[in-house]
């Protein structure tokens, strides 16, 4: 499924990011729902993507009423084919995308050692390879002119360590790890890479939600997290950003 909506032009104009094509990851639901917005509300265009039909098209809708132009597709960002249609068909529906947000990812948890070998595929694959793979569409084009920002969803998970924590950790670690090197790779070219690193947030991440969401954080605080990056101003950047919920 592939859509597009234009805005007309109206309500959009004159935004802080007026000028600005987005592609959030995983934005059908949860975290990168709530990030796609924040970057709708503040002008940008957005390409938005997931692997379930429905919830993207609730997310789509939900956009275009903001007054967003959307473009969104089915995707597993596992699939570096699926990757490169996503990325050609957004740019040609909206233009190059000069903000990526790596959101999608997946929770699995439980001791490594009970875990098979689909299970740690699955979790690499889904919260590391993504990365890699979308990134490598996207960035040739934020070289050719200079200027992007990425955003990388890692968590806290991936700094600390604990019981059941094996597979997602690793990920996160591997996250980290990538993002921290792709920054010193992409700074040169004007490209700023970011990485959040959440505690726990209300949302329906790995079929759970946190036993008392006022203790935990919001998706909205993650995305004003993102606000803060990408309105930081050009000649400095928030490299990486740890986000707690205030009561424990
Ligand atoms: N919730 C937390 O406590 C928390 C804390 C720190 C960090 N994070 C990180 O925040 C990010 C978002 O988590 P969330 O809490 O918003 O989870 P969520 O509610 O489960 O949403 C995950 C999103 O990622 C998409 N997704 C997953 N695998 C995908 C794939 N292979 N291809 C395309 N889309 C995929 C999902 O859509 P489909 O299932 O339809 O594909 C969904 O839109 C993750 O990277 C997670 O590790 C979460």
């Amino acid at each position: 499924m592939a859509g597009i909506s234009k805005a007309n032009g109206g309500p959009m104009k004159d935004k802080q990011l007026s000028e600005s094509v987005a592609l959030v990851t995983g934005a059908s639901r949860g975290i990168g729902r709530a990030i796609a917005h924040r970057l709708a509300t503040l002008g940008a265009s957005l390409a938005i993507c997931g692997r379930d039909r429905a919830a993207l098209e609730d997310s789509s809708k939900s956009l275009q009423k903001l007054g967003a132009p959307v473009f969104s597709q089915v995707t597993d960002v596992t699939d570096a084919a699926q990757v490169a249609e996503l990325v050609a068909k957004t740019e040609s529906a909206l233009g190059p995308i000069n903000i990526l947000v790596n959101n999608a990812g997946i929770g699995l948890f439980g001791p490594a050692h009970k875990k098979s070998e689909a299970d740690w595929d699955l979790v690499l694959d889904s919260n590391l390879k993504s990365v890699f793979l979308v990134s490598r569409a996207v960035i040739p084009s934020m070289i050719r002119r200079g200027s992007g920002d990425i955003i990388n969803i890692s968590s806290l998970a991936g700094k600390n360590t604990f019981a059941g924590g094996g597979i997602y950790c690793a990920s996160k670690w591997g996250l980290m790890g990538l993002s921290g090197c792709m920054m010193e790779d992409l700074r040169a070219h004007g490209i700023r890479v970011s990485v959040i690193c959440p505690g726990s947030v209300a949302t329906e991440f790995s079929g759970s939600k946190p036993k008392d969401p006022s203790k935990a954080l919001s998706p909205d605080d993650v995305a004003h997290a993102v606000e803060a990056i990408v309105t930081q101003p050009p000649g400095s950047f928030l490299s990486e950003i740890h986000l707690r919920p205030l009561r424990k």
